[in-house]
């Protein structure tokens, strides 16, 4: 009998709900803490799992307790909420999205990955994969942006780099997918709220992620807080157990969100705690986070008959395989025990920089403003987000103290040694206090250029926090309103740095500053990296993975819509818009210049009749016709005009990038699978539809700035 099966034999209740327990410790807060710390009931062997556990020695010492003290010795699993670095923090996902980079998704994942598991980590709960088209949400930052394609490259990219090769390796963390599935979708951008959707779009853009997860093989799979339709994710047995389990053939773990199960009774549909955990159950979910509904629960729904010993067993046995794949029973101490050698923390900041520095977006880049003058004598930083270091960090930080993390005005000023930096703040990130604006404005005396750094707290976004509103908080419209007259008086450039988990609708900045960055929340090198696009030490090749709204009326907005019956036209009233505003976007998604200029030639495909089996080969003539090397990320997007159904205006389905030197010429090759042309019919069943597909090559999901082709799909 395997050693799973015999511990379960063995296994009183107590223990067998313990191990379907999750419960926090106080390191880190993610949720309304309760009293009962896990230490005593370690070492009764009924608690199974910790998250929010931080440190090598701590780690070590509960481990002790559980597998020393406890009746069966079975080791304790550490979790946290590792979404973008552990103590080294990279950009955040949003922006890491925008490298459009699946080997370097990997690459990071699998740094961050080593240094958590030395400190005796072994599973986290990321990758976050919810589709986000409305940024009022705040976990847009946590996440892919708005496209399924990006989404399942990240999911499967970050799920490689997480778990490595082989679970049971000591730097290997079993990944968390999450949340399943559509909490990107609540009404109204707010928190928590309910999702509506037709199964069309979960099955289109909110589940693809997940099934790449799934097919990368993650070990665990968290199911969102919100309802979908009605029916709570935690309890939703059809897209749960019918869905991921059978249809996607995910065999792992479903670890329920923090005290989700307990708020069953919130959504209202469970009676009391028993209810609440036989319908998580019935619905798959193996571990219970923080509601104690498991422990509580379950006996008095086995009592009432409502829940049957073998469901119970079915969820012990997914975890306890798990620990056993982590190797967790082979050596509980595998992770945290061996310190990382320097040499590996500092390989992690050199990467932790090169991803800062490709994730970086730079929107636009008026008179070829940037990059500053090497010999640049005197600069002014201007703003609350200037000189920080604990808000480079974005929301979710894991381990990462406060400071440590480069600022803006650290970064400058080790790229520009010579030069003399003054920095103001102006005014706070939040508050009323506008006073300081006159003082800030008289440092700028005498600048080459002024460097404005503004936008939101890494608290603004993340979990909890949805805004009602797009722009800038506090008072940092009317510093950055005093600081643009004050340039446009003395003929001085403004270079404004936008620090957001969430694009901003400011046309009123970047229509008027002479270039704007979008730095997102770039990690523990964000100033360096900033710093280096700005020096020209590196070119900036970020793109925007969401559309930017002109203005919050337009929310959801996002480039693959259907072509509605009147498509958008301008010259035409009864089309598609509004009679306020355009349609039409502040940046299109893939949106972001580089130091180059790339011109688009010549694109073609082979073969031009196309079966399902076939894998379409788009070619394309790029020449960087600029002044400096940079590197182009080139998307591929197929339409198809006439369907079963009416189908987005446009798809992305392939990325390339590619780096030129200035004159450099290359034909760039986009390989792109038949199948991934299929798409739910009428019967959502996934279908390859015989007929034309335009095949479309650029530099963003702006149809005026793609060239394009068409291929001829046959049965
Ligand atoms: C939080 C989040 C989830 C996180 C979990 C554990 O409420 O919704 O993303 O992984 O609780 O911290």
């Amino acid at each position: 009998m395997s050693r799973v099966e015999t511990l379960i034999a063995q296994m009183t209740l107590a223990e067998k709900l313990g191990q379907l327990t999750m419960a926090a410790a106080s390191h880190t807060v993610t949720g309304p803490v309760v009293a009962d710390e896990p230490l005593a009931a370690i070492e009764a062997g009924t608690i199974g799992n910790v998250l929010n556990l931080i440190g090598a020695d701590h780690v070590r010492e509960l481990q002790r307790l559980a597998v020393q003290r406890s009746r069966l010795g079975i080791p304790v699993l550490f979790a946290l909420d590792i979404t973008h670095g552990y103590r080294t923090l990279f950009p955040v996902s949003l922006a890491a999205a925008g490298m459009f980079d699946p080997p370097a998704w990997e690459h990071m994942m699998r740094a961050i990955a080593q240094e958590a598991a030395a400190e005796g980590i072994a599973m986290t709960f990321a990758p976050m994969l919810d589709v986000a088209r409305d940024p009022r949400w705040g976990r847009t930052v946590e996440g892919p942006g708005e496209d399924p394609w990006v989404a399942a490259r990240m999911a499967q990219a970050m799920v490689r780099g997480l778990q490595s090769a082989n679970l049971a390796e000591a730097n290997a963390l079993a990944a968390v997918a999450k949340h399943y599935c559509a909490y990107g979708a609540v009404t109204g951008g707010r928190e928590y709220a309910s999702v509506d959707l037709s199964e069309r779009t979960v099955l289109e853009v909110h589940e693809p992620p997940f099934a790449a997860a799934v097919a990368a093989g993650a070990a665990a799979i968290m199911p969102a807080f919100t309802d979908l339709a009605g029916i709570p994710m935690t309890a939703n047995a059809r897209l749960l157990e019918r869905g991921l389990r059978a249809r996607l053939g995910f065999t792992g773990v479903l670890v329920s969100d923090y005290n989700a199960i307990g708020e069953l009774m919130a959504h209202g549909i469970a009676g009391d705690l028993a209810e609440a955990a036989a319908l998580a159950l019935d619905a798959g979910v193996d571990i219970d986070m923080m509601s104690n509904a498991y422990r509580r629960g379950l006996p008095v729904a086995l009592e009432r008959g409502r829940v049957r010993t073998a469901q119970i067993d079915a969820a012990v046995r997914r975890v306890l395989t798990l620990k056993e794949r982590l190797g967790l029973f082979d050596d509980p101490f595998r992770r945290g025990t061996t310190p990382e050698a320097d040499s590996a923390i500092a390989a992690r900041r050199v990467l932790a920089r090169s991803c800062a520095t490709r994730a970086l977006i730079m929107l636009t880049n008026e008179h070829a403003t940037l990059p500053l003058c090497e010999r640049v004598r005197r600069l002014a930083v201007i703003g609350p987000l200037a000189d920080v270091s604990a808000e480079m960090r974005g929301p979710w930080w894991a381990a990462a103290a406060p400071e440590g993390h480069v600022t803006v005005l650290e970064g400058l000023r080790a790229a520009f040694p010579e030069a003399q930096i003054l920095h103001a703040e102006g005014v706070a990130i939040e508050g009323g206090d506008s006073s300081a604006i006159g003082a800030a404005i008289r440092g700028c005396a005498g600048a080459e250029a002024i460097v404005l750094c503004i936008g939101e707290a890494a608290t603004m976004s993340g979990e909890a926090a949805s805004r009602a509103q797009l722009d800038l908080p506090g008072r940092q419209r009317e510093l950055a309103e005093a600081v643009l007259e004050h340039a446009r008086a003395h003929a001085v450039p403004v270079v404004a740095v936008l620090f957001s988990g969430r694009p901003l609708a400011v046309p009123w900045l970047t229509e008027r500053a002479d270039a704007v960055l979008a730095a997102w929340f770039l990690g523990s090198e964000a100033g360096n990296a900033i710093a280096d696009v700005l020096s020209g030490k590196a070119s900036p090749s970020g793109r925007t993975p969401v559309t930017w709204p002109r203005a919050l009326g337009q929310i959801p907005i996002f480039y693959a819509q259907r072509p509605s019956g009147r498509p958008s036209d301008a010259s035409n009233r009864y089309s598609s818009g509004y009679r306020d505003e355009t349609s039409a976007p502040l940046f299109p998604f893939g949106h972001g210049l580089t130091y180059g200029r790339f011109r688009y030639a010549s694109v073609r495909a082979a073969p031009l009749e196309v079966s399902e089996r076939d894998t379409i080969e788009v070619r394309v003539e790029l020449t960087n016709e600029g002044t400096r090397a940079a590197e182009e990320t080139v998307f591929l997007f197929a339409h198809d005009k006439l369907a079963s159904v009416a189908r987005p205006q446009l798809e992305l389905k392939a990325v390339a990038k590619v780096a030129l030197a200035a004159g450099a010429s290359a034909t760039v090759s986009l390989g792109l699978p038949a199948r991934d042309l299929r798409f739910l019919g009428a019967d959502l069943i996934p279908r390859f539809e015989p007929g034309e597909i335009e095949l479309l090559v650029g530099p963003c999901a702006e149809r005026a700035r793609l060239i394009g082709c068409v291929v001829s799909l046959r049965a």
